[in-house]
């Protein structure tokens, strides 16, 4: 049977939307039924057999739509295979190398026994939310950073990793 997925997201300033939405085309094309979806409007996990979730990183923590989501669907997400990424550095080094979890995420991570976590550089530009991100992007310090084909091919990955699994479950 074709395993139903959810990725969700929480997001700011909509870079997360954007590599939640490549993920969800992959495992569309490896041929599983997906969809991508803002954390916040999630009620019920009830339908889906595995789960992507991913946040933005703000002072080293994943944005507030994926940590209550986290939280709130924390018995449901044990019970499923789940995958996290994070979506952060405004410099070329997630796509050089692996950057571990931001605490919190770990903390999550180890709770519900995800199957893998991974960061992305993220993306502050043009017409940003908050006194913060304006400074970032004034100080010519913003950018986009995220790197579609190291995200495509981790979501592979995940399809990989989720049809060898519904094999031998
Ligand atoms: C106030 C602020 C704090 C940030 N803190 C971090 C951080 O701790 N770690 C990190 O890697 N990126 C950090 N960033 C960069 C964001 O994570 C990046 O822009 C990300 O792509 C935002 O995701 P979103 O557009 O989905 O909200 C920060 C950005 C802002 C504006």
């Amino acid at each position: 049977m074709t395993e139903t997925v959810l990725v969700a997201y929480g997001s700011t300033n909509g870079s997360t939307v954007e590599i939640a939405e490549c993920i969800g085309e992959i495992l569309t094309k490896e041929g599983l039924s997906v969809d991508v979806r803002s954390a916040s409007d999630v009620a019920d996990l009830g339908r889906y057999d595995a789960v992507v979730l991913g946040g933005g990183l703000y002072a080293g923590r994943w944005q507030r739509d994926a940590r209550r989501f986290a939280r709130h669907h924390g018995k449901a997400l044990a019970e499923r295979r789940v995958w996290l990424f994070s979506s952060g550095p405004l410099d070329t080094s997630a796509s050089t190398r692996d950057i571990p979890p931001a605490p919190g995420v770990r903390r999550i991570a180890n709770r519900i026994a995800a199957r893998g976590h991974i960061t992305f550089g993220g993306r502050l530009e043009g017409d940003v939310k908050g006194r913060m991100a304006r400074m970032i992007v004034n100080s010519g310090k913003g950018g986009d950073f995220r790197d579609f084909e190291q995200i495509a091919a981790w979501a592979v990955e995940v399809a990989q990793d989720l049809s060898s699994q519904s094999q031998s479950d």
